[in-house]
């Protein structure tokens, strides 16, 4: 059985598994890592989002094969320890502010997708503030339809993360 090596929320991990085994059942089943949600499975709900090398990806859809040793996946467990302090994320702590959950499934992906496109457009454009139409770019789905508190959320938590 191959073996594969890659760094978790700070810790290095080694899961011996076939190579195309989705990263996310390698996060579940094989680790415990149970932040990332099973929605979909083809990349469309974004349930399961987290980053890989601070950048959102969806690991439902990416064989553990394709996992460099080098690279570094984040899932929503691990978020906190990005930022300096001994709190939640600032995202986090928006999410909390403006109580966004209702069932609270799509959550964890909500809040890497929203994380992830701040730095983004940081990086990208050097701006601080995110904007509506910046929001309406992102696709996870909340069954529940919380949209206007996750917009409400992003924007606070951005804020917090200047
Ligand atoms: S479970 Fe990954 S995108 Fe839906
Ligand atoms: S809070 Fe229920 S799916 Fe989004």
């Amino acid at each position: 059985m191959p073996t594969h090596s890659f760094k978790l929320n700070g810790e290095r991990v080694k899961v011996e598994c076939p190579d195309n085994v989705r990263v996310l059942w390698v996060l579940r089943d094989l680790l415990g890592v149970t932040g990332p949600k099973y929605g979909c499975g083809i990349n469309v709900c974004k349930a399961c989002t987290c980053h890989i090398n601070g950048k959102a990806f969806n690991p439902c859809s990416v064989p553990v094969s394709k996992i460099d040793r080098s690279d570094e996946i984040t899932t929503i467990e691990g978020l906190a320890d990005t930022v300096k302090g001994d709190g939640l994320h600032p995202m986090q702590e928006a999410w909390l502010d403006v109580d966004v959950a209702q069932c609270g499934y799509c959550q964890p992906g909500q809040i890497m997708t929203a994380v992830s496109k701040v730095n983004e457009i940081r990086r990208k454009e050097g701006r601080s503030t995110i904007t509506d139409s910046d929001i309406d770019e992102i696709r996870n789905v909340c069954r529940c339809g919380t949209y206007p508190r996750i917009r409400e959320a992003i924007k606070k938590g951005a804020a917090r993360m200047s």
